[in-house]
């Protein structure tokens, strides 16, 4: 075969605590991830020339380094030089259809997609695992996005525990085009803003346990309770982000006010809103209701579904 075809969903979380800060400069973490059907199509052809080449057809993405898709090919290329020199070199297609940086892993699902396609096309036969393992080198997000479904992600988001997939929740994804949040700032502002505290603290570390706690949400996903798990949502970067982007907190609070919102929270660090919903007939209606009560062109609103996947292959020649 000389081309796959792959989708990349994005994730959501739904759950989201700091631990603590590490020396490495990252923070750990304990995270509920969720896959969803909102995704990107990703190509990947070899090509004759010993080059990497990328294409996207959204304006703002960039297709040199400084994607993370060029540099999971660049990985590969290194890793499996032997591979590299017999194949040729890879050309890589992108349709995007996850806002960018927006707190839904878009980068992150593309760079995992062009491994499990690179793995495909040089016959290398890596295991989930292995594609982890080198998904963990390009970024945080990227060991989740190779398998999908639900997990939880604790250290720096890469160290992973499946749980029982969630395959019926509806979902409204709110994000403004314009607006973007800047991860390293996100932690970087907690950390200055609440670091000091719960890290040293032991006092606060207790009341902290106290306030949120993974255990309520893990129980929630495992009784595959919809409800209850929309009550249990968490995000510390809530607290840094909604301050700082009044429009994100308005979004949510608008969410949080439509009939038939189980839960609603920010993504990542974010700027997207999630509202989780029984059925499809009611996230469809909440949206309607959203667009009316937010008259503003610049905001973006999706409905998709929990999804039990990760990468995806749908075609190959
Ligand atoms: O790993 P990734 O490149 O996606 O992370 C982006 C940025 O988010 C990091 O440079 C860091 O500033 C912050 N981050 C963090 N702790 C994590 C994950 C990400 O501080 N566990």
């Amino acid at each position: 075969m000389r081309s796959y075809s792959l989708i990349a969903p994005a994730k959501i979380n739904l759950y989201l605590e700091i631990i603590s800060d590490r020396p490495d400069g990252y923070h750990e973490l304990t995270m509920i991830l969720q896959s969803i059907g909102l995704a990107d199509q990703i190509d990947v052809h070899s090509i004759s020339t010993d080059s990497i080449r990328v294409h996207c057809n959204h304006s703002q993405v960039p297709t040199d380094k400084s994607n993370l898709a060029y540099r999971a090919a660049e990985l590969m290329a290194m890793q499996f030089p032997e591979a590299f020199a017999q194949y040729g070199g890879v050309e890589i297609n992108i349709n995007k259809q996850i806002p960018v940086a927006a707190g839904l892993a878009g980068g992150s699902t593309n760079a995992a997609a062009v491994l499990v396609g690179i793995d495909l096309l040089w016959k290398l036969g890596l295991t989930q695992p292995e594609l982890e393992e080198l998904g963990g080198t390009l970024g945080s997000d990227v060991p989740f996005c190779v398998a999908g479904g639900t997990a939880i992600a604790t250290g720096r988001g890469d160290q992973l525990s499946p749980l029982p997939s969630l395959d019926n929740i509806y979902i409204v994804l709110g994000k403004y085009r314009s607006l973007e949040v800047s991860t390293p700032w996100a932690y970087k502002t907690y950390r200055e803003q609440f670091g000091d505290s719960y890290i040293r603290d032991s006092d606060n570390l207790a009341a902290r346990a106290n306030a949120v706690h993974s255990g309520a949400i893990v129980k929630a996903v495992v009784d595959k309770d919809p409800g209850e798990i929309a009550q249990k949502l968490h995000n510390d970067l809530e607290r840094v982000v909604l301050p700082a982007y009044p429009q994100v907190l308005q979004l949510r609070e608008v969410f949080a006010n439509q009939e038939g919102v189980l839960g609603t929270m920010m993504s990542g660090s974010g700027p997207t809103v999630f509202a989780l919903f029984e059925s499809q007939q009611q996230a469809e209606l909440v949206l309607r209701q959203v667009r009316e009560a937010i008259i503003n062109e610049d905001l973006e609103l999706f409905v998709t579904r929990t999804i039990t996947h990760g990468i995806k292959v749908v075609s190959s020649v």
